[in-house]
C-alpha cells in the first residue's frame, strides 16, 4: 500500500540500507552524517519510523557486495551504493531489479550503459566537470588580478603540479582535465612539473609532495599545487610544513570540508570548491524515502532528471569563507 502513513496507524519501519565505499574518507563520511540528519528530521516530521543502516564498505567491492545481498534479502524498501569499484554497477543493478529494490547510487558514477538497465537505478552526484572548471577559475582570476602572487619567477607561465585521486574515478580524471583547461582557455601558459595519484588521501598526498619539495627540478619551481580534493591539499600543506618551508605557493583544493575552510581562514589553503554533501545527502535521502513510500519521486527531489540528481557546486575562498558558513 503505497499510500502516506496516517497518525493512526503504526506502520513498519521503512528501512534504507547504505553501504560507503570507504567510511574514513573525509567527504564521504560527512555525507553519511548529514544522511543521518536527514534521516531523524523525516521521522519527526512525518511521525514516522526510519531505520537508516549505514554500512562500510572498506574499499573492497566483494565486501560490498556481500551488504548489497544482504539489505536485498532481509526486504530493505531502497538501497543506496557509494560503489568500491563504479564498474561493477551491473551486477548489483541486475539483483536489485530481480528482488524489485530500488537503487540510489551516489557520489561514485555508474557508465550509462549500466544505469539503462533498469529505470528505478538513480544516481546522485555533482558535475565533475564543474567543479574543476570553478578550481580553474580560482587560479586564473587570481593570475589575472596579481599575477606576481602566482608567477613567481615571473616568466609569464605558471609551473605548477596535480595531486590526484584514485585512478578510474570519474572525479579524478575530469578535475584534472578541466581546471587546466580552464587555465589555459584564460589565455595562461603552463608548465606541469609532476603529477600522480594520491588516491583522495590526506597522508599520502604528503608523502608524495614530500618527494617533489626534495626534487631540486620541482620543488622550488612549483607556483600552484592543485589538487583533486581537500584532503590532499591539506597533506600537501602538512608537506610543506614538514619540510620547513613557510612562504607556501597558490593551493587549490574541492569539497570545502569543514579543515579545508580552516585553512583558508588561516590563510593556508588558496581556495575550493563546494561539493556540496549535504544537498546530496537530502536527494539521496528524498529519494530513497519517496520510492519506499512510493510518493512521486519528482516531487520529492525537484531536481531529478530521468535517473539523475545534479547537485552544484560553489566557490570558496577566503572572500566568501566566513559568509557561506557558520563555522
Ligand atoms: C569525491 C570527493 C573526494 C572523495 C571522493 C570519493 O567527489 O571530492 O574527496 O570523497 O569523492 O569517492
Ligand atoms: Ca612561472
Amino acid at each position: 500500500c503505497a499510500d502516506k502513513p496516517s497518525e493512526s496507524m503504526t506502520p513498519d519501519p521503512i528501512r534504507i540500507g547504505v553501504t560507503l565505499y570507504r567510511q574514513s574518507d573525509t567527504f564521504i563520511s560527512l555525507l553519511a552524517s548529514d544522511l543521518l540528519d536527514c534521516a531523524k528530521a523525516r521521522e519527526t516530521q512525518d511521525n514516522v519510523k526510519i531505520t537508516l543502516n549505514i554500512l562500510d564498505g572498506t574499499g573492497n567491492q566483494g565486501t560490498q557486495n556481500e551488504q548489497v545481498d544482504r539489505f536485498l534479502a532481509q526486504g530493505y524498501d531502497a538501497i543506496c551504493v557509494n560503489e568500491v569499484d563504479r564498474t561493477a554497477a551491473s551486477v548489483i543493478i541486475d539483483k536489485a531489479r530481480a528482488a524489485d529494490i530500488p537503487v540510489i547510487f551516489f557520489n561514485r558514477e555508474p557508465v550509462e550503459e549500466d544505469m539503462q538497465r533498469w529505470d528505478r537505478a538513480y544516481y546522485v552526484g555533482a558535475i565533475a566537470s564543474e567543479s574543476g572548471v570553478l578550481q580553474g577559475r580560482i587560479v586564473s582570476n587570481l593570475f589575472n588580478q596579481n599575477p606576481e602572487l602566482v608567477d613567481r619567477n615571473g616568466d609569464g607561465k605558471i609551473q605548477y603540479v596535480m595531486l590526484e585521486g584514485e585512478p578510474g574515478h570519474q572525479d579524478a580524471a575530469i578535475r584534472t582535465e578541466y581546471s587546466i583547461k580552464t587555465v589555459t582557455g584564460a589565455g595562461i601558459s603552463v608548465e606541469k612539473l609532476a603529477n600522480d595519484t594520491a588516491n583522495w588521501q590526506r597522508a599520502q598526498a604528503s608523502a608524495k609532495m614530500g618527494q617533489w619539495l626534495k626534487d631540486e627540478e620541482i620543488g622550488p619551481r612549483i607556483e600552484v599545487v592543485f589538487s583533486n580534493n581537500d584532503d590532499m591539499a591539506l597533506g600537501a600543506i602538512d608537506a610543506y610544513r614538514a619540510a620547513g618551508i613557510e612562504d607556501l605557493p597558490v593551493i587549490v583544493g574541492i569539497d570545502a570540508t569543514p579543515p579545508a575552510r580552516e585553512a583558508i581562514k588561516e590563510g593556508t589553503l588558496t581556495g575550493t570548491v563546494l561539493n556540496d554533501a549535504k544537498g546530496q545527502a537530502e536527494a539521496i535521502f528524498e529519494l530513497a524515502y519517496a520510492l519506499s513510500t512510493g510518493w512521486d519521486v519528482k516531487e520529492a527531489v525537484p531536481r531529478l532528471e530521468g535517473q539523475y540528481v545534479w547537485l552544484p557546486h560553489r566557490t570558496i575562498t577566503i572572500g566568501n569563507v566566513m559568509q557561506e558558513f557558520d563555522d
